[in-house]
């Protein structure tokens, strides 16, 4: 090649390939190269002939081409010497000689640079022309590929922004329902202890009255609390911190929730007991703690409606606290124990949301815990909450 278009030559080629190279889109290297074969090579006319996504032939581009040639109808078949030969007779002796070159890419033809000369022009000047069309045409094929590629990626990127909005819009939409599912555990003591502020109040009783007061101020608080779980998990404000509690404080908490449940429900007694050890304290956010225990009461409290025992324990063991609610219920068959954690699993029928243990799992996992669950027909239910102690510098 070198020895056919000379030095000057392959300047003109290196100038151009780092034009092209610098205009970055495909379709401004057509223009380029027409231009480059009018100031270069010294064409007196240049066309370019694109066949589009319709299968038509048509100019694109024709620097110094005489109007009614631009007009001409191309036969798309006949974009090579068939090409040179319709132009020439068209252009009435004002050129002497036409070169048309294919424009080949990996996608195949797709078009044809034709040059006009005025007076036949030198081999090597044909060959530095053709030269710089190749070049055109690797370009603009690989630019095209690039182009694909940064479309494809643009439509999964857009497709997996959909995928990611719509699965935190569903994750979302779960914690919206299993907020406001412990939220209703949580508030449901609060119209049984203004019933007895009222009654309080009526007979005289203070202290009693008092007593409820604070009860309804601490529900009202977690209430709060659980509210703000929500927004925390939606982004919308920081996340409170986890602090030092003592595990027996929030079992003492969650008995005074969701024991009035009882009241409610009706049926035969069940007997809370609680066999306190002395757990170290854990980093844990309480209010997060106590609703998973209220959750572990209630269905305690509901699977004893013919009448049983709940036990509440609490201890230690190696670097973990734990906590426990029995209860010497129906327990549960296999296939039930095997899917209780599932969001909105239930055997309860309308009753039930099937949220409760589902919420129990997220915030035992969130505080770095574990969760056992021994159960079977007959033989009662027991979970464990297992959490990892505080560092004993925090405490
Ligand atoms: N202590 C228990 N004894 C027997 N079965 C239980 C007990 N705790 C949970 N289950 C079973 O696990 C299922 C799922 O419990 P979960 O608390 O997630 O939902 P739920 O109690 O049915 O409804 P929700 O809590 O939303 O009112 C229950 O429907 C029940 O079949
Ligand atoms: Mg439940």
């Amino acid at each position: 090649m070198r020895d056919q278009i000379g030095d000057d030559g392959i300047q003109v080629l290196v100038r151009f390939a780092r034009l092209a190279s610098e205009t970055g889109r495909g379709s401004d290297v057509l223009p380029l190269v027409a231009d480059a074969l009018v100031d270069y090579v010294g064409a007196d006319a240049v066309a370019v002939v694109e066949i589009g996504n319709d299968g038509k032939a048509r100019f694109i581009t024709s620097p110094h081409l005489p109007r009614e040639l631009e007009a001409l109808a191309i036969e798309p078949d006949a974009i090579g010497e068939e090409l040179e030969s319709q132009l020439l007779a068209a252009c009435d002796g004002r050129f002497a000689q036409v070169r048309a070159r294919p424009l080949v890419s990996r996608g195949g033809l797709f078009g044809s640079v034709v040059m006009f000369f005025k007076s036949r022009e030198r081999p090597q000047r044909l060959d530095l022309a053709e030269g710089l069309v190749d070049l055109a045409a690797i370009t603009l094929g690989s630019s095209t590929q690039i182009a694909h590629l940064a479309e494809s990626h643009a439509e999964l990127r857009a497709s997996q922004e959909v995928l990611f909005r719509s699965e935190k819009m569903r994750a979302l939409g779960e914690m919206a329902a299993g907020v406001s599912h412990d939220l209703k555990n949580i508030l449901n003591p609060l119209s049984l202890h203004l019933q007895l502020i009222e009654r309080a109040l009526t007979s005289g009783d203070v202290p009693g009255a008092q007593e409820s007061a604070a009860v309804c101020r601490r529900v009202l608080k977690r209430g709060v609390e659980t509210i703000d779980r929500l927004g925390e998990y939606s982004r919308q404000s920081p996340e409170s911190p986890h602090e030092p509690v003592d595990l027996n404080r929030l079992v003492h908490e969650a008995s005074e929730l969701a024991c009035p449940r009882m009241v409610a429900r009706g049926g035969r007694l069940t007997l809370v007991k609680e066999e306190l050890g002395s757990p170290s304290p854990i980093l844990a956010r309480s209010g997060e703690i106590v609703s998973a225990l209220v959750n572990l009461l209630v269905n305690a409290i509901d699977a004893t409606q013919d009448g049983g025992t709940i036990t509440l324990r609490t201890g230690e063991q190696g670097s973990e606290s734990w906590v426990q609610v029995a209860d010497d219920g129906p327990g549960m068959p296999p296939e039930v124990k095997a899917r209780v954690f599932e969001p909105f699993f239930t055997t309860k029928g309308v009753r039930g949301s099937g949220l409760g243990l589902a919420m129990v799992y997220a915030s035992v996992q969130r505080h770095g815990g574990s969760i056992e669950l021994e159960t079977a027909p007959g033989r009662g239910t027991t979970f464990t909450l297992k959490f990892p102690r505080a560092p004993l510098a925090k405490v």
